[in-house]
């Protein structure tokens, strides 16, 4: 062991070790530092035994449990000149640093680290560039500390720094002051030259000076952004106040008028009182607040609607109503006598609790049509709703207000447009309404509809009741399967069957020519339609139960004669004949199938119901040699299959009275319908199939002019069956002179069919399949 001497001071060479966390001690600096560590204890005791001197060196870690490895190499010499014990056996010291030192070994690592080191010998540094360093460092040091605004301290240290020549003790005093990294101190430690530890500490300043410019940056930006916010708050209120000192308070203005509204607008007295509060609520609300404009929509809509607001004459005319139903729509008997009886019951008792409305029929028989005749007959508004293709019940009862962009549901809309209480309220194709995940609108749909509840009719929007009960809603549908039986059950079902040739021919002349006329700005007289053109036009150019597509037809005829006009092309009376039809229609579309030319064998005419009307169908059935199999062509559906089935059981359980062969099972039977790409189904063909095969295996001929319908039974009952008036109109289209039907269908005849037609047809009546065969076949 040697020693050397540092300012007059013996420093012996191998001393006990303290490793440092964090910090670094310097020469002339003294600090306080805590002794935890019970190896640094120990290194402490030693000291404090010896000449309390202790090598402190910075780890470059922060564990407790340090290996020779984790330290620095270089560290300083210090006297611990205060000790203060402490009762968990760690203790307070104050060091002042005296040399710095390199390490050169470490003698020891237990029950203290040990080391033995050499001094570092300083670089004199005389001159002005020190001195000059020494300034500006100086300096630089004084303008951050006063940019930072550092306590008292640091001032007393500045004016210490103004004193000190020795550029090495500046350096030192300056970095502890600076809240430098451990990395960055321990640089300044290993500096030798101080020189540039003076330049090192020049650039850590200025550095610190661009974070502070950085800090400075982002608080500004925070700063402006909520300065922004809160300005535009501040000028609001501050308007507000404004005006309000004017006497120009636009928003007191706009509550008044809004309450004045709510108090106008006719309200139950729960509605009103639920409108002022929300009023109170969107006064209060402050001028930012975004559900402003959500609540002012809302009571827009409660003012708005009519509730109390009605139109139509109470002293409406039976007569004059009953004058404009059919000024509008030829025929319609029951649907036009079912309003009038409507309006009767009306008139006598001011409310009716009636059932709903149900038109039922085919496309384009004038349901949607009537309709707003009805309107008009009884002097009110008329709102047609579709409700094809509706899922959710929120699209009838509308969405709750915390929706974003709620609104109400369907049916306070349709009273919102109509303006009053009691409109004429279509809701079209009810049929077409689906069912999902989503809730089951037709359920919304009843509370609307049913005279039980929809007095007090509740929009999810509205959130109050809204009176239903003074609207006539009708219903339209096309088929009435596919209505939700709850709601069918409430239904008041009036069929539009179709009409008849002779009905679409009093229409096209009466309404549809008139109508197109008007708006394609044609007069009467320049164009003439034959009753001979408009029968083919239905009969070949049409095949529809309504009018539709005759309307439509005809207003290309119309389209067509207009341009020519226009174009001068023609002058004076045009008439359209049979011959020039197919130059504005193009060829025969439809061609009906004709009864029979001869009596056959084999060959029955069926009547069947169709969308579109009713058709005739031939009934073929032939044999051939083979095995007694039954086959079926021309796209029949399983029902009738099966009636082909029956009808062979019946003739084959017959079979002696009937006069059949017996071996007639080995023979393969083959029945076909045509037109065979058409696809048919139900079970209205049965008496014509078993007479088709009767004919057949007994060899007599069927007589070609009749035409039959009506369901079967294995047994051979007749049963009744639908749609009598469309197959007895094609029936007598196709030229056929006498109909059998079933006997229990005769109440239809008389009810549904039109004179002139049972003027031309023989209707025979029939129980069971012997009075068929007896009326069809030839002897
Ligand atoms: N009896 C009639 N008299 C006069 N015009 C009629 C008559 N029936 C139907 N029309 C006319 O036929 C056209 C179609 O009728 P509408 O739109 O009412 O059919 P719809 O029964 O509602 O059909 P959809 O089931 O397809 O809705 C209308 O222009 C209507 O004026
Ligand atoms: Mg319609």
């Amino acid at each position: 062991m040697s020693v050397f001497n540092v300012d007059n001071l013996e420093i012996k060479d191998e001393l006990s070790l303290i490793p440092l966390k964090n910090v670094v001690l310097f020469p002339r600096v003294a600090i306080p530092l805590l002794v935890q560590r019970p190896k640094s204890v120990n290194s402490l005791n030693f000291a404090a035994s010896q000449d309390k001197l202790v090598v402190f060196v910075a780890q470059k870690n922060i564990y407790d449990d340090i290996d020779q490895k984790d330290l620095f190499r270089v560290g300083t010499v210090g006297r611990v000149f205060e000790i203060h014990r402490l009762p968990d056996g760690s203790a307070k010291i104050n060091v002042e640093g005296i040399a710095r030192v390199r390490i050169k070994d470490i003698l020891q690592v237990e029950p203290f680290f040990k080391a033995k080191i050499e001094p570092i010998k300083a670089v004199p540094t005389r001159g002005v560039e020190a001195e000059a360093l020494v300034r500006a460092t100086v300096e630089q040091f004084k303008k951050l500390t006063e940019i930072r605004g550092m306590p008292a301290v640091v001032q007393d240290l500045i004016m210490a720094l103004n004193q000190v020549k020795d550029p090495e003790q500046v350096v030192h005093l300056i970095v502890i002051n600076l809240n430098l990294e451990l990395k960055d101190q321990q640089d300044i430690l290993e500096t030798i030259d101080p020189i540039d530890a003076l330049k090192k500490i020049n650039f850590f300043i200025s550095r610190e000076f661009e974070i502070i410019e950085a800090e400075k940056n982002v608080v500004k930006e925070t700063r402006k952004q909520l300065g922004k916010m809160q300005k535009e708050v501040f000028l609001r209120e501050q308007m507000k106040s404004i005006e309000k000192e004017l006497g120009i308070d636009g928003e007191k203005g706009e509550i008044d008028t809004l309450k004045a509204k709510i108090k106008s607008a006719g309200m139950p007295k729960e509605t009103e009182a639920k409108a002022l509060k929300e009023l109170d609520r969107l006064e209060r609300m402050p001028s930012f607040s975004p559900e402003i404009s959500y609540l002012r929509t809302y009571l827009d809509w409660l003012v708005e609607l009519p509730w109390s607001k009605k139109s139509g004459d109470k002293k409406l005319e039976l007569k004059n109503s009953e004058k404009i139903l059919n000024e509008d729509h030829y025929g319609l008997r029951k649907a036009k006598e079912r309003v009038l009886e409507y309006l009767a019951v009306q008139k006598q008792v001011g409310k009716i609790k009636g059932p709903i409305l149900c038109f039922v029929g085919p496309p384009g028989t004038g349901k949607t049509s009537i309709g707003k005749s009805i309107a008009r007959a009884l002097g009110r508004k008329f709102i047609r709703v579709s409700l094809g293709g509706l899922r959710d019940e929120a699209e009838i009862r509308g969405h709750r207000r915390t929706y974003v962009g709620a609104l109400p549901g369907r049916i306070v809309q349709g009273i919102h447009t109509a303006g009053t209480r009691n409109p004429v309220f279509m809701l079209d194709e009810i049929d077409k309404v689906g069912i999902d995940f989503r809730g089951d609108p037709s359920a919304a749909l009843l509370e609307a509809l049913d005279p039980e509840q929809n007095f007090s009719f509740s929009d999810h929007y509205l959130e109050v009741p809204f009176d239903l009960s003074d609207v006539l809603f009708i219903t339209t549908a096309n088929i009435l399967d596919t209505i939700p039986p709850a709601l069918c059950d409430r239904l008041e079902i009036i069929e539009f069957p179709g009409y008849t040739e002779d009905e679409k021919l009093h229409i096209a002349k009466q309404f549809l020519l008139p109508k197109l006329f008007r708006e394609h700005g044609l007069k009467d007289k320049t164009l003439a339609f034959t009753d001979q053109v408009l029968a083919d036009i239905i009969r070949k150019h049409t095949r529809e139960a309504g009018v539709r597509d005759l309307e439509r037809q005809i207003a290309a005829i119309i389209r067509k004669v207009t341009r020519r006009i226009v174009e001068k092309k023609a002058k004076g009376k045009i008439s359209v004949n049979s011959k020039t039809l197919h130059t504005y229609l193009g060829p025969i579309k439809y061609s009906h199938q004709e009864a029979e030319t001869k009596d056959e064998v084999g060959v029955a005419t069926g009547l069947a119901w169709t969308p579109v009307g009713g058709e005739v169908l031939s009934i073929e059935a032939s044999k051939m040699p083979g095995r007694g199999k039954l086959l079926l062509t021309g796209h029949l559906g399983e029902v009738m299959r099966e009636s082909v089935q029956a009808a062979l059981s019946f003739a084959r359980s017959q079979a002696a009275k009937l006069g059949i062969k017996e071996d007639f099972y080995k023979e393969d039977i083959h029945v076909h319908v045509p037109s065979g790409a058409i696809p048919k189904d139900g079970p209205s063909a049965g008496i014509a199939m078993a007479t088709a095969i009767i004919s057949l295996l007994t060899n007599r001929p069927i007589k070609k002019d009749i035409g039959m319908t009506g369901e079967a039974t294995l047994r051979g009952k007749v049963l009744e069956i639908g749609g009598v008036k469309e197959k007895v109109l094609a029936a007598h289209r196709a030229g056929l002179k006498i109909v059998i039907l079933p006997a229990d269908n005769k109440k239809d005849i008389a009810e549904d069919v039109p004179r002139e037609i049972r003027r031309d047809l023989k209707f025979k009546f029939v129980k069971d399949m012997d009075e068929v065969l007896k009326i069809a076949l030839k002897r």
